[in-house]
């Protein structure tokens, strides 16, 4: 059984006091458990206060995004190294929205994979496709470039210890979750992408569903033989939500 991970995205949320209450109900109801591992990526200035509130309990920490840099004159970013330094364990990359907001490409996610990797980080590579994209029938067709970028160029041995995340662009945020076929159609297809290059990495290879997870349909998705995990965006600002989902990965793993 591959391990299953469940992280929250918390985006642009949070403030030093509500961090508190919040971490301090998902701490107590997420427990230690073998075979799944628990995080938050949370906005960089609260990752000192997240390091002390999460310290030593079953829950991680992580940054939502890596400079493809490691150091020097980059204005505004932030470095693997220094989110290692700050305790993260996980860092996303080539989330929907940096792609479309603030316009990563493929190469960009490329080399802010292979940054984090550097970092020691587990990498999250989010891939996923526009309700236009869908609707066009392409959504095999942009998966495999945005998993190329780094397949083709870095090798199946740079998924080894990292995740993927399958987020469909018109599931996250909507309330609108992508059917429990479609989230498996799509895990198989990354997965059997990555094994064409190397089995043994795409069979331990994790991959999360992210686009309106909740308490209520976690452990249907979870259910899936390809659906490892959840990479959660705003059920991870509720502690009973978050905590449920995290258990609902933990009952898959019984
Ligand atoms: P929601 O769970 O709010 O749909 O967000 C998903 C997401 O983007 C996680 O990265």
């Amino acid at each position: 059984m591959r391990i299953g991970h469940v992280v929250g995205n918390w985006k642009l949320n949070g403030s030093l006091s509500g961090n508190e209450t919040l971490l301090g109900s998902v701490k107590a109801a997420v427990p230690k458990a073998a075979g799944c591992r628990f995080g938050v990526c949370v906005p960089y200035p609260y990752l000192a206060q997240v390091k002390d509130l999460l310290a030593g309990s079953g829950v991680e920490w992580g940054g939502q995004d890596c400079s493809r840099f490691d150091k020097g004159a980059y204005t505004g970013e932030v470095s693997g190294a220094m989110l290692a330094e700050f305790g993260c364990t996980y860092a996303i990359v080539g989330h929907s929205e940096r792609r479309t907001i603030f316009g990563d490409t493929d190469g960009v996610v490329a080399e802010k994979f292979a940054a984090a990797r550097r970092a020691k980080l587990t990498a999250i590579l989010c891939v996923g496709e526009t309700l236009e994209e869908r609707e066009r029938g392409v959504t095999e067709e942009v998966l495999a470039r945005q998993l190329d970028a780094v397949l083709e160029n870095q090798g199946a041995a740079a998924l080894d210890g990292a995740l993927l995340a399958y987020e469909p662009v018109w599931a996250i945020g909507t309330g609108r979750t992508a059917t429990v076929a479609q989230a498996q159609a799509a895990h198989a297809f990354l997965r059997g992408r990555v094994a064409k290059k190397d089995a043994r990495v795409a069979e331990a290879l994790p991959i999360l569903y992210g686009g309106s997870v909740k308490a209520a349909n976690a452990a249907e998705l979870f259910a899936m033989p390809d659906v490892d995990g959840g990479l959660i965006g705003g059920a991870s600002l509720v502690a009973e939500e978050f905590a449920a989902i995290c258990q609902a990965a933990i009952a898959r793993k019984g």
